[in-house]
C-alpha cells in the first residue's frame, strides 16, 4: 500500500535530556504542531531530527520510542547542529527569507554542512520510500532534498511545502548560493507555499536566476514541468475547540481568573524570534498605558515566549532586549496588587494554552514577518462560547484570509496601541460576529483539507505529467 513519507528537519516529538534519562514531548514551531496530530492516519511515517545529539545507546532507545509513533530519526551531529541547524538553516535562510538580511551570515562551512545534512536526509528518506510513496518534503532546513530524491528517483511523486515566506527576487539575489537553493526546490513536482504573494516571489526568482519562464504556475524546466501553488495552511480545529471546551482547561482558567482578580486579558504567544515582533509589541502596550491610564490596573499582558534556538546569537540578544522591557514596564507602572505584564518564558501543555486562549480577551498577533502564524488560528478555534477580538499583523500570511482581524502594521507603534484600546472598547455584538467570522473559516479550511488539497494536487500534476510522456 502506497503511503506518505513527511520529511522535515524537526520531528513533531523533541527530545530531551534529564537526570532521569531522556524523555520525549511535542515540539514547538508551526509546522510540528500543525502536522503533528493528523500524519499518523493511512500509514504515515515523518522522517526528521529529534532535536538533541545522543550516543549509541540513547540512539537505539531514541529509535525504538519514536518507531511505536512512526517516527524515523535522523541524527545530527554536535558539528551538524552548529553549522546546518543554527548556522546555515537559522543564520542564513531564515533572516533572509525573513527581511532581515542585515542579520545573515555567508558562511561557506555552514552551506557545506547544510548540504552533507540534505543529503543524509535523502538518503533517509531512500532507506525508507517505497517507488508508490509520495515523499513529502517539508520547510527551509531542507530545499535541496527534492533535487537530490530526483536524482534517485526520477519517476517518484515529490512535493514541497514552504512553511515560511518566500521573500522578494531582490533578497535572494544576495544569497551566495541563490541558485543551487532553487535548482534544489524544483526538483520537486509540486512546491506549496502560504500565500500567492510567497508564490509570484518565487516564480520571479526561477526566471530573473535561473531564466525559467512559467504559464498559469507551471515552471518548464528542462523535460519536467513542475506546478507551483498557494496552500494556506489550516490547523486541527476539532482538537483546539475540544480541549477548550474540556474539563481540564476550564479548571485551569478558573484558576488564572481567580489569581488575576479578574482583569481583562491581552494575550501573546511565541517562539522567542525577532520576526514575531516581540519587543515592538512591548513598547506598544507601555504606550496603551501611557495613553490610556484608564486600563492601569484593569488590564494585563499576559506574554508567553517559548525558548527557541537560543545557542544564535540574535536570539540571546532578543532575550536580553525583551528582559529588560518587560522589567522597565513593571517597575514603571505596577502597583501592591497589579503587575501590568505577566510574562512567561517557557512551553505550556495544550490544556492549559487552551484556559488561556479561553480568558484572553484580545490575541495580539503581531509579526514583522511570519510565513502564515498558527497561534492566530488556535485562538479562534479554542475561542468556542466566548468573544474575544484578534488584533493581526498584515505581514502575517494569516492576515490575507482572516479580515475580520483588527490589521495593523506591527511597525506602527501608535496604531497598535490604538487597537489595544479598540479591541477592549469593542461592543460585544461586534466581536461575536467578526470571531464567528473567522471561526466558519478556520473550520472548514483545517489542517486535514490542507493535507488533501497538497496531496490531491500532487497526484493530480504527475498523472498529467505522465499522461504527457507517453502521447
Ligand atoms: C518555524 C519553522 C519550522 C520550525 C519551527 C520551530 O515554524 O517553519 O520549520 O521547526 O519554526 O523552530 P525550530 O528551529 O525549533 O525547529
Amino acid at each position: 500500500m502506497s503511503r506518505t513519507i513527511i520529511v522535515s528537519n524537526r520531528l513533531p516529538t523533541k527530545v530531551q535530556r534529564s537526570d532521569e534519562g531522556l524523555s520525549f514531548s511535542p515540539s514547538e514551531g508551526g509546522l510540528a504542531t500543525g502536522l503533528g496530530s493528523i500524519y499518523r492516519a493511512d500509514n504515515n511515517v515523518w522522517v526528521g531530527w529529534p532535536g538533541i545529539s545522543v550516543d549509541e545507546e540513547e540512539e537505539r532507545e531514541v529509535r525504538e520510542q519514536l518507531r511505536t509513533d512512526s517516527m524515523r530519526p535522523v541524527f545530527l551531529t554536535e558539528t551538524e547542529i552548529r553549522d546546518f541547524y543554527e548556522g546555515f538553516s537559522n543564520e542564513t535562510l531564515w533572516p533572509t527569507f525573513h527581511y532581515f538580511a542585515q542579520y545573515a551570515i555567508y558562511d561557506q562551512t555552514h552551506w557545506e554542512a547544510y548540504v552533507a545534512v540534505n543529503e543524509k536526509f535523502c538518503q533517509a528518506v531512500l532507506e525508507l520510500a517505497g517507488p508508490d510513496d509520495t515523499i513529502w518534503v517539508h520547510d527551509y532546513q531542507l530545499l535541496l532534498l527534492p533535487q537530490m530524491l530526483r536524482a534517485v528517483r526520477p519517476k517518484s511523486s515529490i512535493g514541497f511545502f514552504l512553511h515560511i515566506p518566500f521573500p522578494s527576487y531582490e533578497l535572494i539575489r544576495v544569497l551566495p548560493w541563490r541558485r543551487q537553493l532553487l535548482e534544489g526546490m524544483l526538483g520537486a513536482d509540486l512546491i506549496g507555499f502560504h500565500t500567492y504573494g510567497y508564490m509570484r516571489h518565487f516564480l520571479s526568482s526561477v526566471s530573473q536566476l535561473l531564466g525559467y519562464q512559467s504559464q498559469n504556475g507551471l515552471v518548464e524546466v528542462g523535460t519536467r514541468s513542475v506546478l507551483v501553488d498557494a496552500f494556506p495552511m489550516g490547523i486541527d480545529q476539532a482538537k483546539y475547540a475540544e480541549v477548550a471546551q474540556s474539563e481540564q482547561a476550564r479548571i485551569h482558567e478558573q484558576t488564572y481568573r481567580d489569581a488575576l482578580r479578574n482583569e481583562r486579558i491581552i494575550l501573546s504567544i511565541d517562539r522567542l524570534d525577532y520576526t514575531k515582533g516581540i519587543a515592538q509589541r512591548l513598547r506598544a502596550y507601555e504606550l496603551l498605558l501611557q495613553t490610556y491610564p484608564e486600563w492601569r490596573e484593569r488590564a494585563t499582558l499576559l506574554m508567553v515566549v517559548v525558548p527557541s534556538r537560543d545557542q544564535v546569537e540574535q536570539y540571546k540578544e532578543l532575550k536580553e532586549e525583551i528582559d529588560e522591557l518587560v522589567g522597565r514596564i513593571n517597575s514603571t507602572y505596577r502597583t501592591i496588587s497589579w503587575n501590568p505584564i505577566q510574562y512567561f518564558y517557557r512551553s505550556f501543555p495544550i490544556e492549559e494554552l487552551a484556559a488561556l486562549y479561553r480568558m484572553a480577551e484580545v490575541a495580539l498577533v503581531t509579526p514583522m514577518r511570519d510565513g502564515m502564524n498558527l497561534v492566530a488560528k488556535e485562538f479562534i478555534a479554542s475561542k468556542i462560547d466566548t468573544p474575544g477580538v484578534l488584533i493581526l499583523s498584515e505581514r502575517a500570511g494569516a492576515a490575507r484570509e482572516l479580515s475580520d482581524a483588527i490589521i495593523i502594521n506591527p511597525t506602527d507603534t501608535n496604531q497598535l496601541a490604538e487597537a489595544m484600546h479598540e479591541a477592549l472598547v469593542m461592543p460585544e455584538d461586534e466581536q461575536r460576529q467578526r470571531m464567528g467570522a473567522m471561526q466558519a473559516l478556520v473550520k472548514k479550511y483545517n489542517i486535514h483539507h490542507w493535507v488533501e488539497l497538497f496531496i490531491n494536487r500532487l497526484t493530480y500534476s504527475k498523472l498529467k505529467q505522465e499522461t504527457l510522456a507517453t502521447t
